[in-house]
């Protein structure tokens, strides 16, 4: 194939990628079967940077957008093999830029550290990306306006488990509106990922008598990962 010919073939497929698609099917070789190949350019961390840049001047949600002073678009290891997902960010994330920081933050290290992990090991995020005034609740045009966001996070990153911490993010994972007392305990799947819903830190902060039930959530998680390394 000539130089310019790989000129128009590039220009093709940005010319797609423009219009939003992501995929095309290419053959792997004459006589061997079509294979897809990533239209998105790039390794997982130029694609994961490219989103965090596209997330960081989101306006989607107007208020969220005029009120807050930081995104939080998630941290930690893009390679983890288990991500949490929490709701959204607090008056400490919003401030500093990164999830999970203040004193709900604080008891979710030690609910990751509990199962022999660190936060640099998995990697945490929420359902929006920014903080609702006064810790409101996310509104639904809000979690609508940035699930797109939390997609992209799971596809890219594929995790082995999810861990959906509350009742916005297992609802919004799971597309349902069961309670997350009732999630809790069962086995569920966010696109053939094991998804395994727990209670909020938050919430464990004014209900310490729950932490026995996220234990058995974690030990689970726990047993799940062993499963995938032997
Ligand atoms: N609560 C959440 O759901 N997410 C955070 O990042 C902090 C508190």
């Amino acid at each position: 194939m000539s130089e310019s010919e790989v000129r128009e073939g590039r220009l093709y497929l940005k010319s797609l990628s423009a219009e939003g698609v992501e995929h095309v099917y290419l053959p792997k070789a004459v006589g061997a079967s079509a294979v897809a190949a990533p239209l998105v350019a790039g390794s997982k961390k130029e694609k994961l940077l490219a989103l965090r840049e596209q997330v960081m001047t989101c306006t989607l949600c107007d208020e969220l957008a005029q009120k807050r002073k930081n995104v939080v678009f998630g941290a930690g290891n893009i390679g983890a093999r288990l991500m949490f997902v929490g709701e959204a960010p607090g008056r400490d994330e919003d401030l500093q830029g990164l999830p999970f920081v203040g004193k709900a933050g604080q008891l979710l290290t030690k609910i990751i550290e509990s199962i022999g992990l660190t936060r640099r090991e998995v990697f945490i995020c929420n359902v929006l990306k920014c903080r609702p005034p006064d810790n409101r609740a996310p509104e639904p045009d809000e979690i609508l306006n940035c699930s797109q966001y939390l997609e992209k996070q799971i596809d890219w990153i594929q995790p082995e488990i999810i861990c959906a911490l509350g009742t916005f993010a297992a609802q919004t994972l799971l597309k349902t509106g069961t309670s997350i007392s009732r999630l809790r305990g069962e086995a569920h799947q966010y696109r053939n990922i094991p998804v395994v819903c727990t209670y909020h830190p938050a919430y464990l902060l004014r209900n310490p008598e729950d932490k026995r039930k996220v234990w058995e959530d974690m030990k689970k998680i726990r047993s799940e990962l062993a499963k995938g390394q032997s």
